[in-house]
């Protein structure tokens, strides 16, 4: 696992971006791997600079998103559907009949996990964009979820409902299960990027580039994964990393 600390966050944004633009830059027809959340906003950023000053085009990569809230439709602000056309899709030149998410209205919700893990083995993804939770959750792969693990159905915990309910009007509406691409859909990526930043994400990163490889931090996984794998991390001092026996 190659790991870089950098300073801030746009300098994290910018190497993880460019490890994404040379994949794209080196076969158009790529299968890109994405996650929603705040880490990759600005690595979306760096991709949609790119695309238009015209050094990198979309327009034939394919993408599968990790996952996706259960009973909202992709047209509802906080679904993870709405997220990527905000961030991404909407912005580069892209086909969207070429991107995937699990449909969160499915009304067969296990119908759609054997769907998704069926366009998963004929789309084995080039790169997957990952972020991780402080819990050292990849996807909404939470403690104890099996490493063995395809696209499933999770009933989301209190505490995932409750954070992430600040998005939501009010935590009644926030959905209680997502579908979640499992870990070996995740693992069987040819090259992961993860990005991670800001103090409460230093215990999991440290679990996840030492500590002990256990279902109980779904990310040490990915100490596993072959080369090539980047980690990239930032946050604030070189004492606090060094407190945090980071470095
Ligand atoms: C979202 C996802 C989640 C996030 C994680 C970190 O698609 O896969 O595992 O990556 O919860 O979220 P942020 O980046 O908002 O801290």
């Amino acid at each position: 696992m190659k790991v870089i600390i950098v300073e801030d966050y746009e300098q994290m944004s910018k190497q993880a971006g460019e490890i994404v633009l040379d994949v794209v830059k080196k076969n158009p027809n790529a299968v890109l791997g994405f996650a929603t959340g705040t880490s990759p906003i600005g690595l979306y950023d760096y991709l949609v600079k790119a695309n238009k000053n015209g050094e990198v085009s979309f327009a034939n990569v394919k993408t599968v998103n990790l996952d996706e809230y259960a009973g909202i439709s992709a047209t509802n602000e906080n679904s993870y559907a709405y997220f990527m056309k905000k961030y991404l899709f909407d912005r580069i030149d892209i086909d969207n009949k070429n991107t995937n998410l699990p449909n969160g209205m499915a009304k067969d919700r296990q119908g759609e996990c054997d769907r998704y893990n069926a366009l998963l083995d004929e789309m084995k993804q080039d790169i997957q964009v990952l972020g991780i939770g402080s819990n050292g959750h990849i996807g909404f792969n939470e403690p104890g979820t099996s490493f063995n693990s395809t696209t499933h159905i999770v009933d989301l915990t209190e505490s995932t409902i409750k954070d992430n309910s600040r998005l939501f009007e009010d935590v009644s509406q926030v959905p209680l299960q997502a579908f979640s691409m499992g870990i070996k859909n995740i693992m069987n990526a040819k090259q992961i990027v993860l990005v991670a930043s800001g103090k409460n994400k230093a215990q999991a990163v440290k679990g996840l580039i030492k500590g002990e490889i256990t279902e109980e931090l779904p990310a040490s996984i990915l100490q596993l994964h072959p080369p090539p794998h980047f980690c990239l991390f930032w946050y604030s001092s070189y004492s606090k990393r060094k407190e945090h026996n980071l470095i």
